[in-house]
């Protein structure tokens, strides 16, 4: 199980607002017209971009992820259509959907945008790019950011983060391991809830995420779906931009 209820309640308390510089670069690129956020998990980048007046659909595999997104888009009065709030609004849908077998009713959306690295989360991103390319209109622009190979190879590393709110605080410890040879991250996570020191809930998670250079990245996007792969280091992180080319 990833990106369950208490990862997801983690999740906000510990990284509650977009960073700016990122959030900045994706709202400056993206085109006006229909949006799509694949993996946009809690909505922390979709409600500003949606405050900004623009339409953005969000879809995510986690169900947990996505009730938080509609509770937070509840909360700052933004009217959206999800699984759970039938209210056909037409600037904002949710869907609980994996980005590797999506279908949606729409089509034609002018854009996407996967931040936060979120897709090198995709165990096999392929058929996912080419799920995507065919939910874009003809030149539809993708923007993502990914994460490159470390340079160095690094240990194992444990960490412990504990969030708070009121009476509760969740604690997280993280294992972290990297395989150089493969190029991949791996997290083994434990969350645990306690109320008023007493432990009710705990849960575990594996991440596993894989890194890719400019160039394999590019070669990927160019061979599923999409033409024009330019990639950039923006700062805050490496990301990469292509436009849709063909029926996939
Ligand atoms: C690191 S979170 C990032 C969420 C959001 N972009 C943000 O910055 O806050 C990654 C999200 O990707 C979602 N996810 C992972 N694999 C997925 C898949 N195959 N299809 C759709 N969503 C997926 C997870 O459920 C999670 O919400």
């Amino acid at each position: 199980m990833s990106y369950g209820e208490l990862c997801t309640r983690f999740y906000d308390l510990d990284k509650p607002h977009a960073p700016e510089l990122a959030l900045e670069w994706f709202s400056a690129r993206l085109p006006q017209g229909r949006i799509l956020e694949p993996m946009c998990g809690s909505g922390r980048f979709l409600l500003p971009l949606l405050q900004q007046g623009r339409s953005v659909d969000g879809l995510d595999a986690s169900e947990a992820m996505l009730r938080a997104c509609s509770a937070r888009l509840a909360a700052a009065g933004i009217a959206h259509a999800s699984p759970w709030r039938a209210e056909d609004y037409a600037r904002c849908r949710l869907w609980l959907q994996g980005l590797d077998s999506l279908a949606l009713p729409v089509t034609d959306y002018a854009a996407a945008f996967i931040p936060s690295s979120s897709f090198c989360l995709l165990a096999d991103p392929a058929p996912a790019l080419r799920r995507l390319a065919a939910h874009l209109a003809p030149g539809g622009l993708l923007l993502l950011e990914f994460e490159p190979p470390h340079e160095a190879p690094a240990p194992p590393a444990e960490t412990t983060r504990t969030v708070h709110k009121g009476a509760e605080q969740i604690r997280l410890v993280m294992r972290h391991e990297y395989d150089a040879q493969a190029r991949v991250e791996h997290y083994f996570n434990q969350y645990e809830l306690k109320r008023s020191g007493r432990v009710v809930q705990t849960e575990t998670e594996t991440l596993r995420l894989q890194c890719y250079s400019p160039q394999e990245l590019r070669a990927l996007l160019e061979a599923n779906g999409f033409a024009d792969a330019g990639i950039e280091h923006a700062g805050f992180g490496w990301c990469a931009s292509a436009t849709r080319y063909m029926l996939v």
